[in-house]
């Protein structure tokens, strides 16, 4: 490959090639080979620029020498007559231009016994020893600042070499689509396990590669609970499920209506839950004291009783309004105060659908889960609800997940959920975000936060956020917050994905090795992906 080294400054390496000959790309991964070593720097392009280079130097030049014949290597090693022009600028050399290269690491030379070198050698020979890696292929180590002298051969690395040293293969490879070569894209699954982010503007991209990771999972056995707002998962192919056996026939999804088909009793819900929600709605904080302390103690004796062998009585909202009716939470002198807030609010509650009427109506997530515990994806559509109402469901989901997740660890089965928040700044709090990233790592829960509103992540959730998944971002300001927290440079990240090409996405984190790779997201061809956008002007 015709491509020169200008200077190395820095980490920053200058290229020069013709765009005619050679077909450079932001992102792309070449090797800086050292003839006379053997050893190597691996180089990342992440932008070009027009080359007023060799103008430069010509113009250098002419002060220098006058218009005679001239030794300049650099243009002559570029195929350039030496001879210059009259007018310092030759036809050709207009298109010349500079890529800038990020290091990255350094490849030992190869251990042979020649000095073997260029990109027939390197990914021809099988040999295994010092300083090579998985198949054979050279092993990088972390650059410590060794640069090339100047004859150097530049070539492009080989894509078997990018993911031998970037990606992992426990046995769980998930394709998430093509490399910029067209290449099949895998990454481990373990590797994704704990907490992701997905990011990017409106429209780039994020629900539909959410969905490729989805269908990857579903179909290595995983299960996935999916909160989805927009009903956008729910044609993706059902889940079947053989009545009699129980056994799982094919792979898919089950779809939950929050307010629908899927309500919630009030103790599953759970008492946190239920005070945020209350607390949403007003409650003051007196009357919220004496509800939480009643109801603490109206479910520790439902235990009781179920613990003796009995059956507690059945405690809806209908039941807990007759009880502050009846003035029934207490309050002293004020106990008509405190129950009439009660109870407006417990109204209101009972509007938002989230709850179940009667005990048949009471859906059990436990059951639902043991459809898809070994390969599916439980798609709660809380499209219906209302923002508040959403918040407080989706949280008492989360505590019932996590008791799902304490139950697997209980029985060392550990079928722990990937969970997917789609559009997450709509309705998961701060404090709900804290507490299962936090918690991930002891529940075995992994959670993707899919979101357009990049200032909204938190820069701790940034950091601990194992994989970066980032579509096209063109605004300056996004850029430097997510690379905040991201384990990569601004620079690389901003020439990366402000000028991201549709359906690419750059991924950064533990499924790459930190390594910064962009790539095609799968297409989906045959799935139905479509969300249901409600147009008034029809076709
Ligand atoms: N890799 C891809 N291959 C084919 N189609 C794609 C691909 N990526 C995105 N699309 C299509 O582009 C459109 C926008 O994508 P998508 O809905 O995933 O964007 P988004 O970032 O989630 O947008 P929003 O912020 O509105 O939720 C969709 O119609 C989707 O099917
Ligand atoms: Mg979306």
């Amino acid at each position: 490959m015709n491509v020169q080294v200008r200077r190395i400054d820095g980490d920053l390496a200058e290229l020069l090639f013709n765009p005619r000959e050679v077909d450079l790309r932001v992102g792309e991964t070449l090797t800086l080979c050292e003839r006379e070593s053997g050893r190597s720097v691996i180089v990342q392009v992440i932008a070009f620029r027009s080359a007023t280079y060799p103008s430069l130097v010509l113009d250098q030049l002419h002060n220098l020498l006058g218009p005679e014949e001239v030794s300049a290597p650099l243009l002559e090693a570029i195929g350039f007559p030496l001879a210059l022009p009259e007018n310092g600028q030759g036809g050709e050399m207009g298109n010349i231009q500079v890529a800038l290269g990020k290091i990255r690491k350094t490849v030992p030379a190869a251990p042979l016994e020649a000095p073997v070198i260029g990109k027939a050698a390197r990914g021809a020979s099988a040999i295994t020893g010092p300083g090579t890696g998985r198949g054979g292929r050279p092993l990088w180590e972390q650059w410590d600042g060794w640069i090339p002298a100047r004859d150097v051969e530049v070539f492009r690395t080989d894509d078997r070499e990018v993911f031998s040293n970037s990606t992992r293969d426990l046995g769980h490879r998930l394709r998430l689509g093509r490399t910029l070569a067209g290449h099949d894209f895998f990454v481990e699954g373990q590797d994704l396990e704990k907490v992701n982010v997905i990011t990017g503007v409106k429209g780039s991209g994020k629900s539909h590669l959410s969905k490729a990771i989805l269908l990857e999972l579903i179909a290595h056995g995983a299960p996935c609970v999916v909160f989805d707002i927009n009903r956008e998962y729910i044609h993706l192919p059902r889940t079947e499920v053989d009545q009699e056996t129980g056994k799982t026939i094919r792979r898919g999804i089950v779809h939950l209506e929050a307010g629908g088909n899927f309500r919630l009793s009030v103790r599953q819900f759970g008492l946190a839950p239920m005070m945020t929600l209350l607390n949403r709605f007003g409650l003051p904080e007196v009357s919220a004291l004496h509800f939480e302390n009643r109801l603490a103690r109206l479910w520790a004796e439902a235990e009781g009783m179920e613990h003796g062998g009995g059956q507690a009585p059945y405690i809806g909202l209908e039941q807990l309004i007759q009880m502050a009716e009846q003035n029934e939470f207490g309050g002293g002198s004020s106990a008509t105060v405190v129950n009439h807030a009660i109870r407006s609010r417990l109204e209101a509650l009972r509007n938002t659908r989230i709850f179940a009427r009667t005990p048949r109506e009471a859906a059990s997530l436990g059951e639902a889960y043991r459809r898809i515990r070994e390969g599916g994806a439980l798609i709660v559509d809380v499209s219906g609800l209302s923002n508040l109402a959403r918040e407080g469901f989706v949280q008492a989901i989360i505590e019932l997940v996590k008791d799902l997740c304490l139950g697997e660890i209980e029985h060392g089965t550990n079928r722990f959920p990937f969970i997917f928040f789609e559009e997450a700044h709509l309705y998961v709090s701060r404090q709900s975000i804290d507490y299962i990233v936090t918690r991930a790592r002891h529940l075995g829960i992994t959670s993707f936060f899919v979101t357009n509103m990049i200032h909204g992540l938190d820069e701790a959730v940034l950091r601990q956020a194992d994989n970066l998944f980032v579509l096209r971002i063109p605004f300056e300001d996004d850029v430097r917050h997510v690379a905040r927290g991201a384990a990569t440079d601004y620079e690389t990240m901003a020439a990366f994905v402000r000028r991201l090409r549709q359906r690419h996405a750059l991924v950064i984190g533990n499924v790459t090795s930190q390594y910064p790779l962009m790539f095609e997201v799968n297409p989906l061809e045959g799935v139905n992906t479509a969300g249901e956008t409600r147009f008034f002007f029809k076709t």
